[in-house]
């Protein structure tokens, strides 16, 4: 029998990558001050997202789980939130159509803000500085003073995580969205470029659609579905004392909800069984999710599927594959066995991003589109040779015209990184690379027989 779960058990176990906040009381007071505010999400919320997820369990849908690697206070406009909304919805519509399966909808957004370091300190000069762990915690410029961990940025974040959430609903739900907008959610830079022509053709067949319905007497005017769409937050639960701070007991349930976002995910260097996130996110109602690179093995998983999914309700636990594009098939193919066998429902998502990141000769931490693409061809080979659904993908992109990962079909050298490289952590896929990888994603999935 496990022990008993409160929204503060969590505290009595190690809990891996806290800051080093310098003064308690100043901790306190902030997460007492954002512990009396109102909770971002509903409980209600959460448990849609869970059933729809349930569907990605069961091989009836995808899940496309995309935004920022790290959200910053510096690049906070309505601009830089419709850009990212509009390249995960052309992405969500390029999918849905090839791929004639729901496609849910979750951002890396309205909370991405803290992030786990490998090392504690860094060297910048003659200083060893302590790193940045996101503009939650503090600040990335390499002074002494910018790099102290300051909380009342934890209230900060629950403030710009409110306004996000109120545009992307204005924008999901107020007309925005409307599937008969779908050719205008297309950037001025990507029209013109081979990703954009083609999804101009998606977006031709999908009016053609509508105009075929509409003559056929369907009411596509009061159809909502076709005007609107649900689109979920979340990010890593890496800051427990601010998810405690936002977790509510349901008066409908009577369960506790972690009201931060929809879905929340355990990063890979805090996935420890006996760790305070684990315990954390086991008692929380919400979808939960957690990293898995390529030291996983498969009793590892398989104990975790019981601490964090233990009722087995399918939707409840996305497991995030990270294991770089040389070993995923290897490596997670014995994962996918074991589950397989436990009779656990997983939903089971690829992010091809996290272990393809390397230094390039110019000095920038780059990825390269065509490893994060053999990433997915591995996932995806993985899954079908075991029989099960490979769910989804993770990944970190901006709505903006970047220059920060190599390779695409506009094909970003080693020697252009320079030009407009402006993430505040990893390096992201810009708008068109997003499109070309849903494309990818849609031919490899159709290619296969899956879709
Ligand atoms: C992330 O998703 O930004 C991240 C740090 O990933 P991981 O925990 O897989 O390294
Ligand atoms: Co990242």
């Amino acid at each position: 029998m496990a022990k008993a779960w409160n929204p503060t058990s969590w505290q009595a176990f190690p809990a891996e990558q806290q800051p080093d906040w310098p003064d308690l009381g100043d901790l306190d007071r902030a997460l007492k001050q954002i512990a009396s505010y109102p909770p971002l999400v509903f409980a209600g919320e959460a448990r849609s997202l869970q059933t729809t997820l349930g569907h990605v369990a069961a091989g009836n849908a995808f899940m496309l789980q995309a935004g920022d690697c790290a959200e910053s206070f510096e690049e906070f406009s309505a601009v830089n939130i419709r850009e990212k909304l509009r390249v995960i919805l052309q992405m969500a519509v390029v999918l849905t159509y090839s791929l004639g399966v729901p496609v849910v909808k979750v951002g890396r957004i309205a909370g991405q803000f803290a992030k786990p370091r490998s090392a504690a300190f860094e060297r910048v000069g003659q200083l060893d500085l302590p790193t940045f762990r996101g503009h939650m915690v503090n600040d990335p410029t390499a002074t002494e003073a910018a790099r102290v961990a300051a909380p009342e940025r934890l209230v900060q974040a629950y403030h710009q995580s409110a306004s996000t959430l109120n545009l992307l609903r204005a924008f999901t739900k107020g007309g925005f969205a409307d599937l008969a907008r779908v050719h205008a959610w297309t950037q001025e830079f990507v029209a013109s470029s081979p990703e954009g022509r083609a999804y101009d053709q998606v977006a031709a067949e999908i009016d053609r659609a509508l105009r075929f319905m509409r003559a056929c007497g369907v009411d596509t005017e009061n159809n909502h579905n076709l005007h609107e769409v649900d689109f979920y937050t979340s990010h890593e639960a890496l800051l427990l004392g601010y998810e405690e701070a936002l977790t509510r007991q349901d008066s409908l349930s009577g369960g506790w909800y972690d009201c931060s976002a929809h879905m929340l995910w355990i990063g890979e260097r805090t996935r420890q069984l006996d760790g305070a996130h684990v315990e954390f996110l086991r008692g929380v109602g919400n979808p939960v999710g957690c990293k898995i690179g390529p030291t996983t093995s498969a009793d590892f998983v398989l104990e975790l599927c019981e601490r964090l999914n233990p009722a087995r309700v399918p939707g409840r636990l996305t497991l995030i594959s990270r294991m770089g594009a040389d070993h995923v098939e290897d490596r997670l193919r014995p994962l996918l066995h074991a589950v397989r066998d436990s009779g656990h429902p997983v939903v089971w998502v690829c992010d091809p991003m996290h272990a393809n990141t390397f230094t390039s000769s110019s000095g920038h931490k780059t990825r390269d589109f065509d490893h994060i693409c053999a990433e997915i061809d591995g996932f995806v080979r993985a899954h079908t040779a075991e029989g099960t659904w490979p769910g989804g993908i993770h990944v970190e992109l901006t709505g903006d015209n970047v220059t920060e990962c190599v390779g695409g079909a506009d094909k970003i050298l080693d020697s252009q990184l320079d030009d407009r490289y402006q993430t505040v952590c990893d390096p992201r896929l810009n708008a068109r690379q997003s499109l070309d990888l849903a494309f990818h994603v849609a031919e490899i999935l159709r290619s296969t027989g899956l879709a």
